[in-house]
């Protein structure tokens, strides 16, 4: 691929939103200062995280949060993407430490996008039932309004969910991620629940005072193994899974065919909480997937063990180059799905929002990952030439941290964490981006 990345990158639109993100669990540690969640229990069982590590001081950003508030404000970004843990706030003096960061961000002018559930569910709510239950998605919605009395004057943007289709398939449906169940196709309600939890949150936090409310779901294009019938629909159904199960409720206040049937409980009546308007639309992109017709056996694809049950199978991209994690690096993709996602859903879609884009590479001087950002700013750009409203752009992730279940052997960070000596170092791509951020002033 040539490196474009000398050059400086296209202008964005005045009022671009320039940011990054991270996530309680990954970062913050201060474990024994919060209740467990359902990744405390699934790190805790044997096997589940590749290096064995676990989450309990992770970058130690609950400590170090002036430090890291600092490199946001060296940084140059208009914007943090941070989440909140339910199970902290649900603990003695939880809400305070958010307080602090949020006084903290301001006092640096980086306006904070609090997620408000990145996969850490409090282990109590797990044992009523968690996401299966119906009534998780009222409690989801009383814990968004808690947050929202204590922080909604400083907050620019709320985030209600991140990614609830990998939280449904990787945590529910193969149990890669906590809470670590296995129900394929019976994980459904996990969806449904969620997205109950998202509409009951936005109707909450608007009765909160509240504004500027929206969703960060993952995305990107499904390319067919090849065009043979069966691999044409194998790629069409998970198109469905990935793009349009959690954006078509969302968006549109139905699901797509087929689907809705599988829900629980009154689901017309879920939709129209469901639909509840949103200022805007996140997505988090990476790669696109090539899928084909199932292969008729268990098959390993990127540390994730596939059961012969499913009705597809997820396939190598040949041709691109590959982060450490093995992701294939395709910008054009980025253009591809913001340009059939605004074809798609039209007037229905209010502006999107790049809530995350990002790639894992070790080392300090990590030109692939300035490779990787600029061929992308320009992927997003192209997307806007062909008149897709994207109004911001967040990098995941600011620090090195706690990547789910590869543990700390995937490096996300603009920023290098040494995770023996909790140094910051900030890596070429850091000095890169805030280059770029300052080449649109
Ligand atoms: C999406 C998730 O939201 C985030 O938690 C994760 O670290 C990144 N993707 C990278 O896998």
């Amino acid at each position: 691929m040539a490196n474009t990345a000398t050059n400086p990158i296209p202008q964005f639109p005045a009022g671009f939103l320039w940011g990054v993100s991270t996530s309680a669990h990954q970062i913050e540690g201060a474990a024994d200062k919060r209740a467990p969640s359902v990744w405390d229990a699934f790190t805790a069982e044997p096997g589940h995280i590749k290096d064995n590590s676990t989450a309990a001081v992770a970058c130690d950003h609950y400590h170090r949060y002036p430090e890291d508030v600092a490199l946001l404000r060296d940084l140059g970004v208009d914007a943090y993407r941070f989440s909140i843990s339910w199970p902290r706030v649900n603990s003695p003096g939880g809400l305070d430490f958010y307080d602090r960061l949020v006084d903290e961000l301001t006092a640096a002018g980086v306006r904070a996008v609090p997620t408000l559930f990145h996969w850490d569910l409090p282990v109590s709510v797990e044992e009523a039932g968690g996401w299966l239950n119906r009534d998780t998605a009222e409690r989801f919605a009383e814990y968004a309004a808690l947050v929202a009395d204590r922080l909604g004057d400083r907050i620019s943007k709320w985030i209600t969910l991140n990614e609830p289709a990998e939280h449904t398939l990787l945590g529910h449906a193969l149990g890669a991620h906590a809470p670590g169940k296995q129900l394929l196709f019976d994980a459904l309600p996990v969806a449904h629940h969620q997205l109950l939890g998202h509409g009951l949150a936005v109707r909450a936090l608007r009765a909160a005072g509240v504004t500027d409310i929206g969703i960060a779901n993952s995305h990107g294009p499904t390319w067919p193994a090849s065009q043979e019938p069966e691999d044409l629909e194998a790629a069409a159904f998970y198109d469905l899974l990935l793009n349009r199960l959690f954006a078509d409720p969302v968006l549109t206040g139905q699901y797509p065919e087929g689907l809705g049937e599988l829900m629980p409980g009154d689901v017309e009546a879920d939709l129209k909480v469901i639909a509840e308007p949103i200022d805007w639309y996140g997505i988090n992109y990476y790669a696109p997937t090539r899928v084909g017709a199932p292969q008729g056996s268990e098959i390993e694809f990127g540390g994730l063990t596939m059961p012969a049950e499913l009705p597809f199978s997820v396939r190598e991209i040949d041709g691109y180059p590959v982060t450490d994690f093995g992701w294939p690096v395709v910008p054009h993709a980025l253009t591809e799905l913001l340009v059939d996602f605004h074809k798609r859903y039209g007037d229905r879609l209010p502006p999107i929002v790049i809530t995350e884009n990002g790639c894992s590479y070790e080392g300090l001087d990590d030109q692939d990952r300035i490779t990787y950002l600029d061929g992308h700013l320009r992927a997003l750009h192209r997307a806007l030439e062909q008149g897709v409203d994207v109004r911001g752009y967040f990098v995941w992730s600011l620090l090195d941290n706690f990547e789910w279940a590869e543990g700390y052997a995937r490096r996300f960070g603009l920023v290098h964490v040494d995770f023996k000596t909790l140094t910051r170092t900030p890596k070429a791509s850091y000095a890169w981006l805030r280059a770029a951020i300052q080449s649109q002033r």
